[in-house]
Parts: structure tokens; sequence; C-alpha cells
């Protein structure tokens, strides 16, 4: 068996799935291979902030009526160091930008309906998928459907979405990959709580005993993270100790307070910075999570994703539509300097907010050095604010 499309995506995330409707919109034929279930892929608990542009997309591709709906719209962050604590106008400080706390999977929601309503094919559930033929101008990808049946995707282009842990950058030799990696000695521990918001904007604090991070989903549900052993086994959190350590570390007496509320889902999730600057190999296109991974304290991760597959998918419409491949083979070098920006800004806001044992005593008063200057400084909130609710678009 085998199907013929433009060009085969592995990976129905945000990579994967923007580009899809991005190509459609073109006129440019994709097929979707997932290898997990729709309704893992729907319900699975991610990131949560959207750049004001990705709104702006998603407007535009027709898939943003739900999101203006539901989602909150967010004009500043609190940050709290020890005692102190400020409010970073992130409006006033980018001349009107905003940012929008819309659940990961909820875009996913949106966009998976969107692509199935246009008639778009999304195999999920499919196992056995590997790339083949890629340096040749007729690259494969090979899978089993969910009944086992053998089938192969024939194409002008195949692009791995794929996520970290993916075939897809494996594909490219090992020996001509250039990457780059930084894990952290420390990890979030997330928990989805019944609760109402305690705070009207998130809270990024630094606390003696570890960052934390207040956020929401919707009135009644309420995200939360505290930084932990990224070893450490979630049995050892029982609900009391990690409300106790949301309380010390977030709150500020008199200033405010945390409500509770009936913990729901929690788990830990490791910190690490990673780019693989080799995104293109022959017909093989990385995008997303596939090439790059960032530290969730930045918020970057799915926005960045969406940036990859702007420029590829005006670089395949080229390709495709008008048989000319400059911005096709300049793909890798205008996405890293995006990628390269917000692997910076993750990394800044991590190592400001979050607690090294490691770090010496001079390192230490940095980081606070860090905070304090950000607290007074118009300067240094702008620089922040800009880099949060996402840099300018150069495609
Ligand atoms: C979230 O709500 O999941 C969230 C918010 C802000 C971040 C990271 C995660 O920086």
């Amino acid at each position: 068996m085998s199907q013929r499309t433009q060009v085969g995506i592995v990976g129905c995330g945000p990579a994967g799935l923007f580009l899809a409707h991005l190509l459609h919109r073109a006129g440019i034929e994709s097929v979707i291979l997932e290898n997990r279930s729709r309704e893992a892929v729907e319900s699975t608990i991610r990131a949560g902030v959207l750049e004001h542009w990705v709104t702006d997309l998603m407007r535009e591709m027709g898939l943003g009526a739900r999101m203006d709906r539901e989602a909150h719209i967010h004009s500043g962050i609190t940050l709290q160091y020890g005692p102190n604590r400020f409010h970073l106008d992130v409006t006033e400080l980018t001349g009107g930008k905003q940012v929008t706390v819309y659940a990961q999977h909820e875009v996913l929601c949106d966009l998976i309906a969107g692509r199935l309503a246009d008639g778009g094919t999304i195999h999920f559930e499919v196992t056995g998928t590997a790339f083949h033929d890629v340096e040749s101008e007729a690259p494969r990808i090979a899978f089993r459907h969910k009944d086992g049946t053998p089938d192969e995707l024939l194409c002008d282009y195949v692009v791995a979405a794929d996520g970290f842990h993916g075939p897809g950058r494996k594909a490219i030799p090992e020996a001509i990959r250039q990457e780059y990696n930084k894990t952290y000695p420390f990890g979030w521990l997330g928990i989805l709580a019944e609760a109402p918001i305690s705070w009207h904007e998130l809270i990024y604090a630094r606390h003696e005993d570890g960052f934390a991070l207040l956020s929401t989903r919707s009135p009644e549900i309420q995200r939360m993270y505290i930084q932990c052993d990224p070893a450490d086994d979630i049995a050892n959190w029982p609900d009391s100790r990690i409300w106790a350590e949301l309380h010390k570390r977030l709150e500020i007496a008199g200033n405010w307070h945390l409500s509770e509320g009936r913990i729901f889902q929690k788990g830990i999730i490791p910190l690490r910075s990673f780019v693989c600057e080799t995104m293109r190999h022959g017909r093989l296109f990385l995008a997303g999570d596939a090439a790059h991974i960032v530290p969730p304290t930045g918020a970057k991760g799915l926005n960045l994703a969406v940036a990859d597959v702007l420029v590829l998918a005006r670089a395949l419409e080229d390709a495709i539509l008008h048989h000319r491949t400059e911005r096709l083979d300049a793909y890798p070098a205008t996405a890293l300097r995006r990628i390269w920006k917000a692997e910076r800004f993750s990394w800044m806001m991590t190592t400001m907010l979050h607690v090294d044992e490691a770090e010496s005593p001079f390192e230490h008063r940095i980081r606070m050095a860090d905070l304090d200057f950000l607290s007074g400084s118009r300067n240094a909130q702008a620089a922040v604010a800009e880099n949060y609710v996402g840099l300018p678009f150069d495609a």
C-alpha cells in the first residue's frame, strides 16, 4: 500500500498542525502521521501561554472563535523575590501587546477539528514510523496503521514535527548533526487544581527554597508549578506537601492569599535547553521540539514551534508552487535566529528565578541583582516584556 501527498508530516502537535493548515491555505496537500491517539493528543497537559501573533494567526485561519470565548487575555505578569514583588505591565511596555492564556491541548483540539473539517488527513496511533530516501527527490515515510497494516507516504518533502523523542531528528546522520544541550539540575512539579483564581495575573516567584509559578486555565481550574529535583518521585509529594510549598513560596504576608482546591493532575518534568542546528537534511525538515527544547519558564515552547512552521510553510510554498528554493535553503538560518533568541530568554528567566545549590555565593548575588535591576529599570522591564509577548517576526 502507498499514498501520495506533497508534504508528509510526522507529529500532530502545534508544529505539525499549524503547518498542515498553512499549507492547505496555500493550496498544498499534506498528511499528518501521529503515534498517539486523538484522545491522548487532545488531553495531554502542556503549556498555556500564546504570544499575540499566534492568536492573530489562529483567527486568520478561522480557528479563533472558541479561544476568543474561553481564553484569558493577560496584560502583565507579577514577579516576586524574597519579600519583594513588582508588576511588569507587558501591554504598556510593548505598545499594546498582550499574551493569551489558552492551554496547548485546547489549541490542538481546535486545529484538529479544523483540519478534519477541511477534509485533511490525520492518521492517529500509527507505529513504526520511519523516514526513507530523504536525500533523494522522492522521500518516503513508512508506517503501520493502528490495525497493523503497513503503509507508505510518497512525498515531495517530509517534515519531522515529532517532538524531542521522535524518529525525525535521528534520521539525520549523527556525524553531521550539530547539537547544543544544557540540562538544569532542577525540574518542575506541575499541578492542576479545582480552585478559584487567586490572583489576576501569572506570578513568577523566586523563593529561597525554589521557584514557584501561579498560572490559570479557567475561572475554576488553576495551574501551578514548583521547582523540585527532576529525579524526585511524585509519590513523595502528597497534596498537603504541595500546598505547603506553594503557600510558602508564592504568598507574601498581607498581600494576597492562595486558594486551595482538589488537585486532579500532577507530574514532574525535567528542564532542558537543546538546539539541533541541522534542521534540514535533503528533503527532510525539522520543526518544533524535534529541533529545539526550551525550559518552560519563558513560556516559549509552543510559540517557537509555530514560528518555525510559519517560515517553513512559506518556503515550501515557494518551492512547490513556484520552483524557487531560496527560502527553503535559508530555512534553518532564518528559523535559528528566532530560536536562539528564545533559548537565550528562556535560559535567562530560568537561571534568574531558580535556586541552584551548585551556584557560588557570587552567582547567587548576581541573580538577586538581576531581579533588583529588573524591578527598578523600565528599560530592563521593556526587554523582558518584548520577549514575553513574542519578538517581531522576520520570516
Ligand atoms: C502554564 O500555564 O502552563 C505556564 C504559564 C507560564 C509559563 C509556563 C507555563 O512560563
